[in-house]
């Protein structure tokens, strides 16, 4: 069993970034939010502190976690103040910051990996304690109810894009070999996307194709920042996530993905979430959207077919039992693993060998914690002598 594991397409080289890079083998870890960063300053009532940056614990957790010609993607990183919607993230916005995701980058590269900055804007999903006023040492809960949405005026769209573009060009400083846009899971990019949320009446709303055009623009400036060959994304056409209740979810995306491979032909990889999976649904609940959609058996393959010969990765619910033929079957390139990339930090090692994985704690995924260390850089790797 172990040798067929190991003779697995997992284990085979894979060419992303228009052949700049050769992965050693196909196990990718899951952009995972971590919220481990170190406070940049002391943070009183009058003061508070709503700025992290990495740290030596956090070049631990990813150091653990490299292999030789692997690919790591980041958690996911603020490109400015207002784009962070929890405590304890590193952003990419400040030089202190760059030089904390250097020593990040630099020890995955000299364990031979590779390490993607996955940029994230919460958009909506963000309230203005966080970022803005008033303190957060305030005792009193807030609402997200009682902070509503505002709507992006044109200016704050294109000043918001190029938050992006001067986080990418730090990301390109600290060492990453590219950048992943978090177009998924019900954040910025994804509200734009989203009929149930984008009530724009201008250019970026209002039909499938207009509600595209914020993360095509996000793309087009990116890819003059980085080069398309190191620019990706991450989609969730069939997301629930953070209230995504859009219709028209096969013609938004479908054009949208038709567009991104027209513009971005070389574009590093494209990274999908599975359908039919959420981390907070039933599989029966979300059966029942798919159902009320008139998608009960939604793939991923409308998608693979637009994007033809660019690597494309899913993530969502592989583990050691099911990951094994579907590469083969030319579904996918990639496989991206979240939770249990958190709890094994040997995991290439154990899919490879057929080794049992330990199982994650949910009440440590998130800190900041007392110890941070919990739950994060002391899972235990496999003991050394068992067989091969
Ligand atoms: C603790 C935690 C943090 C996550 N943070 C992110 C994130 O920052 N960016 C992102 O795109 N997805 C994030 N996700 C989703 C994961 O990348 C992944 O899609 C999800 O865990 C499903 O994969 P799995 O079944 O292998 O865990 C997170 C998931 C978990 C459990």
């Amino acid at each position: 069993m172990a040798s067929v594991r190991s003779q697995s397409k997992l284990f085979q080289p894979l060419a992303i970034a228009d052949g700049k890079i050769t992965l050693k083998h196909r196990i990718v870890l899951a952009p995972l939010t971590r919220n481990r960063g170190t406070p940049y300053s002391e943070s009183t009532p009058e003061k508070p502190n709503r700025i992290w940056v990495p740290n030596n614990l956090m070049v631990d957790y990813y150091s653990q976690r490299a292999t030789d010609g692997g690919l790591l993607i980041s958690e996911a990183i603020p490109p400015s103040l207002e784009g962070n919607a929890t405590p304890g993230v590193p952003g990419l916005f400040i030089p202190e910051q760059a030089e904390g995701w250097k020593k990040v980058v630099d020890a995955v590269h000299a364990k031979g990996g590779y390490m993607y900055a996955q940029l994230w804007h919460a958009g909506r999903a963000n309230i203005p304690q966080l970022t803005a006023y008033p303190p957060p040492h305030s005792t009193t809960p807030v609402k997200f109810v009682d902070y509503p949405p505002i709507e992006m005026t044109v200016s704050k769209i294109k000043s918001t894009i190029q938050d992006y573009c001067n986080a990418a060009r730090l990301a390109l400083k600290a060492g990453f070999d590219g950048i992943e846009i978090h177009g998924a899971n019900g954040y910025l990019p994804e509200q734009f996307l989203s009929s149930n949320i984008n009530h724009r009446t201008d250019e970026y709303g209002g039909t499938p194709e207009k509600r595209c055009k914020f993360v095509l623009e996000l793309m087009g400036e990116l890819a003059k920042v980085v080069g398309q060959e190191n620019l990706s994304i991450r989609l969730s056409p069939f997301g629930l996530f953070n209230q995504t209740r859009s219709t028209q979810r096969l013609e938004t995306w479908s054009h949208l993905c038709r567009e991104i491979k027209a513009n971005h032909p070389k574009l590093s990889y494209v990274s999908f979430i599975e359908p039919r999976f959420e981390l907070i649904y039933t599989e029966a609940e979300k059966q029942k959207f798919l159902d009320s959609w008139g998608l009960p058996d939604i793939s991923l393959e409308p998608f693979r077919k637009i994007f033809g010969e660019t690597p494309l990765f899913s993530g969502g619910g592989w583990n050691d039992k099911n990951s094994w033929g579907v590469l083969e079957s030319g579904a996918y390139d990639a496989l991206v693993y979240g939770r249990y990339f958190i709890s094994n930090p040997d995991l290439v090692e154990k899919l490879r060998r057929g080794l049992p994985l330990s199982h994650y704690d949910r009440s440590t995924f998130y800190g900041p914690l007392e110890d941070n260390s919990v739950g994060y850089t002391d899972y235990p790797v496999y003991e050394k002598g068992l067989p091969n």
